[in-house]
Protein backbone atom coordinates (compact mmCIF):
# COMPACT_ATOMS: atom_id res chain seq x y z
CA UNK A 1 0.00 0.00 0.00
CA UNK A 2 1.29 3.59 -0.92
CA UNK A 3 0.84 6.32 1.40
CA UNK A 4 -2.85 7.98 1.83
CA UNK A 5 -3.93 11.10 3.06
CA UNK A 6 -6.87 9.00 4.35
CA UNK A 7 -6.63 8.56 8.00
CA UNK A 8 -7.92 5.07 7.72
CA UNK A 9 -5.81 2.28 9.28
CA UNK A 10 -3.73 0.30 6.29
CA UNK A 11 -6.03 -2.99 6.67
CA UNK A 12 -8.84 -0.78 6.57
CA UNK A 13 -7.85 0.74 3.14
CA UNK A 14 -6.53 -2.54 2.16
CA UNK A 15 -9.96 -3.99 2.12
CA UNK A 16 -11.64 -0.95 0.72
CA UNK A 17 -9.04 -0.82 -2.43
CA UNK A 18 -9.97 -4.59 -2.85
CA UNK A 19 -13.77 -4.10 -3.31
CA UNK A 20 -13.36 -0.93 -5.36
CA UNK A 21 -11.26 -2.95 -8.08
CA UNK A 22 -13.88 -5.13 -8.02
CA UNK A 23 -16.68 -2.70 -8.87
CA UNK A 24 -14.08 -1.23 -11.17
CA UNK A 25 -14.20 -4.61 -13.04
CA UNK A 26 -18.00 -4.63 -12.99
CA UNK A 27 -18.32 -1.29 -14.24
CA UNK A 28 -15.65 -1.56 -17.31
CA UNK A 29 -17.22 -4.47 -18.40
CA UNK A 30 -21.06 -2.72 -18.14
CA UNK A 31 -19.82 -0.06 -19.73
CA UNK A 32 -18.87 -2.28 -22.51
CA UNK A 33 -22.02 -4.02 -23.03
CA UNK A 34 -23.97 -0.51 -22.88
CA UNK A 35 -21.85 0.73 -25.91
CA UNK A 36 -22.37 -2.88 -27.41
CA UNK A 37 -26.47 -2.38 -27.42
CA UNK A 38 -25.82 1.35 -27.87
CA UNK A 39 -24.59 0.59 -31.45
CA UNK A 40 -26.14 -2.25 -32.32
CA UNK A 41 -29.92 -1.61 -31.20
CA UNK A 42 -32.64 -1.76 -33.98
CA UNK A 43 -36.52 -1.18 -33.67
CA UNK A 44 -39.28 1.51 -33.00
CA UNK A 45 -37.93 2.49 -29.73
CA UNK A 46 -34.19 3.47 -31.21
CA UNK A 47 -34.72 6.73 -31.64
CA UNK A 48 -35.37 6.90 -27.69
CA UNK A 49 -33.06 4.53 -26.75
CA UNK A 50 -29.87 4.88 -28.78
CA UNK A 51 -29.03 8.16 -26.95
CA UNK A 52 -30.27 6.78 -23.16
CA UNK A 53 -27.86 3.84 -23.48
CA UNK A 54 -25.08 6.71 -24.26
CA UNK A 55 -26.08 8.49 -21.19
CA UNK A 56 -25.87 5.65 -19.19
CA UNK A 57 -22.12 4.36 -20.85
CA UNK A 58 -21.06 8.17 -20.07
CA UNK A 59 -21.92 8.40 -16.41
CA UNK A 60 -20.51 4.71 -15.98
CA UNK A 61 -17.27 5.79 -17.57
CA UNK A 62 -17.39 9.01 -14.92
CA UNK A 63 -17.78 6.57 -11.79
CA UNK A 64 -15.35 4.42 -13.38
CA UNK A 65 -12.78 7.06 -13.19
CA UNK A 66 -14.16 8.25 -9.37
CA UNK A 67 -14.27 4.32 -8.16
CA UNK A 68 -10.48 3.90 -9.76
CA UNK A 69 -8.99 7.12 -7.86
CA UNK A 70 -10.86 6.53 -4.74
CA UNK A 71 -9.02 3.32 -4.56
CA UNK A 72 -5.77 4.90 -5.21
CA UNK A 73 -6.24 7.89 -3.17
CA UNK A 74 -6.55 5.23 -0.47
CA UNK A 75 -3.19 4.26 -1.06
CA UNK A 76 -4.12 1.15 -3.33
CA UNK A 77 -3.16 -0.13 -6.98
CA UNK A 78 -5.82 -0.19 -9.83
CA UNK A 79 -6.53 -3.17 -12.18
CA UNK A 80 -8.25 -1.64 -15.02
CA UNK A 81 -7.45 -3.31 -18.72
CA UNK A 82 -9.93 -4.91 -20.60
CA UNK A 83 -8.38 -8.18 -19.99
CA UNK A 84 -8.41 -8.06 -16.59
CA UNK A 85 -12.18 -6.70 -16.25
CA UNK A 86 -13.03 -9.62 -18.37
CA UNK A 87 -11.38 -11.62 -15.89
CA UNK A 88 -12.66 -10.84 -13.17
CA UNK A 89 -15.97 -8.77 -13.82
CA UNK A 90 -19.00 -10.22 -12.38
CA UNK A 91 -21.63 -9.06 -14.40
CA UNK A 92 -22.91 -11.95 -17.07
CA UNK A 93 -21.42 -11.93 -20.77
CA UNK A 94 -23.58 -9.56 -23.04
CA UNK A 95 -25.35 -11.48 -26.00
CA UNK A 96 -24.08 -9.37 -28.41
CA UNK A 97 -25.97 -10.86 -31.44
CA UNK A 98 -29.12 -9.18 -30.04
CA UNK A 99 -30.94 -6.31 -31.89
CA UNK A 100 -34.24 -5.98 -30.87
CA UNK A 101 -34.92 -3.06 -29.16
CA UNK A 102 -36.84 -4.12 -25.97
CA UNK A 103 -34.48 -7.35 -25.62
CA UNK A 104 -31.62 -5.33 -25.35
CA UNK A 105 -33.48 -3.22 -22.57
CA UNK A 106 -34.33 -6.40 -21.05
CA UNK A 107 -30.40 -7.39 -20.65
CA UNK A 108 -29.44 -4.16 -19.49
CA UNK A 109 -31.52 -4.18 -16.67
CA UNK A 110 -30.82 -7.46 -15.92
CA UNK A 111 -27.30 -6.53 -15.84
CA UNK A 112 -27.40 -2.83 -14.17
CA UNK A 113 -29.11 -5.02 -11.24
CA UNK A 114 -26.25 -7.46 -11.14
CA UNK A 115 -24.12 -3.72 -11.12
CA UNK A 116 -26.10 -2.60 -8.09
CA UNK A 117 -25.58 -5.97 -5.92
CA UNK A 118 -21.78 -5.41 -6.11
CA UNK A 119 -22.49 -1.85 -5.47
CA UNK A 120 -24.30 -2.47 -2.51
CA UNK A 121 -21.72 -5.02 -1.31
CA UNK A 122 -19.18 -2.40 -1.59
CA UNK A 123 -21.06 0.21 -0.05
CA UNK A 124 -21.95 -2.51 3.20
CA UNK A 125 -17.96 -2.92 3.55
CA UNK A 126 -17.25 0.95 3.32
CA UNK A 127 -20.00 0.81 6.35
CA UNK A 128 -18.36 -1.56 7.86
CA UNK A 129 -15.14 -0.31 7.62
CA UNK A 130 -16.01 3.35 8.59
CA UNK A 131 -15.21 5.01 5.13
CA UNK A 132 -17.65 7.63 5.01
CA UNK A 133 -16.38 8.88 1.77
CA UNK A 134 -16.48 5.13 -0.05
CA UNK A 135 -19.86 4.83 0.61
CA UNK A 136 -20.63 8.86 0.13
CA UNK A 137 -19.07 8.04 -3.54
CA UNK A 138 -21.05 4.46 -4.02
CA UNK A 139 -24.15 5.62 -2.65
CA UNK A 140 -24.18 8.19 -5.59
CA UNK A 141 -23.53 5.35 -7.88
CA UNK A 142 -26.07 3.32 -6.56
CA UNK A 143 -28.83 6.05 -6.67
CA UNK A 144 -28.12 6.97 -10.28
CA UNK A 145 -28.27 3.13 -11.43
CA UNK A 146 -31.35 2.14 -9.62
CA UNK A 147 -32.74 5.24 -11.55
CA UNK A 148 -31.55 3.25 -14.64
CA UNK A 149 -33.15 0.10 -14.10
CA UNK A 150 -36.14 1.25 -13.11
CA UNK A 151 -36.47 3.56 -16.61
CA UNK A 152 -35.33 0.27 -18.49
CA UNK A 153 -37.90 -1.98 -16.14
CA UNK A 154 -40.61 0.64 -16.76
CA UNK A 155 -40.10 0.21 -20.77
CA UNK A 156 -40.86 -3.33 -20.34
CA UNK A 157 -44.22 -2.98 -19.00
CA UNK A 158 -47.34 -3.72 -21.17
FE1 LIG B 1 -22.56 6.80 -30.22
Amino acid sequence: MYRSPSKLSEAVRQRVVQTLNERLADGLDLHSQIKVAHWNIKGPQFASLHPLFETFALGLANHNDAIAERAVTLGGHVYGTVRHAAKTSRIPEYEQDTVHDLEHVRLLADRIESYLVGLRETRGIGEKEGDTDTVDLVTGIVSEFEKHAWFLRASLES
